[in-house]
């Protein structure tokens, strides 16, 4: 199974959501190939946010050699879960599909996970510490949530 993670500038919420689940598939001993891309191009090669780097650090997983990268059609074929961290990110994605399968690919993390369903993970660029310390917790959750519904259908 192959799992894209995707925010907007793929430098805060997706490599850390990309981190958090290579850690807990690793844990687990579930074989996936885990990717992050974000729906916009401004951080294209760039490495994920110090804040991020720091955050995920403090929890025992080091995202530091992720860089950036633009979401393209090519992923609609190259992985079999697309998940979007927000509404806005799961739209963009779903607006370049080209068939109902690419789109079904298409999910948005927090519906993995109660009581969250249809919310976003809140967007930490602009704040401070704590938000992404939020966005580890819901992570966390999502993510563990997630390969417990992949272990269920396998
Ligand atoms: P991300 O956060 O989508 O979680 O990576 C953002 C990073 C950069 C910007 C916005 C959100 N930006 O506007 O540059």
């Amino acid at each position: 199974m192959r799992v894209l993670m995707v925010c907007l500038g793929n430098i805060c919420r997706s490599p850390m959501a990309e981190g958090v689940l290579r850690h807990l598939a690793s844990n687990r001993g579930i074989d996936l190939e885990i990717d992050s891309c974000g729906t916009a191009g401004y951080h294209i090669g760039s490495p994920p946010d110090r804040r991020a780097v720091s955050n995920m650090f403090d929890h025992g997983i080091d995202i530091s050699d992720l860089r950036a990268r633009q979401f393209t059609k090519a992923d609609f074929s190259n992985f079999d879960f697309i998940v979007a961290m927000d509404t806005n990110n799961f739209d963009d994605i779903v607006a370049l599909s080209n068939s109902d399968a690419q789109a079904s690919k298409v999910k948005l993390m927090l519906n993995y996970s109660s009581p969250y369903e249809n919310q976003a993970v809140p967007d930490p660029y602009y704040g401070g510490d704590e938000g992404f310390e939020e966005v580890y917790d819901l992570l966390l959750e999502s993510c563990k949530a997630f390969l417990d519904q992949l272990e269920t259908s396998a």
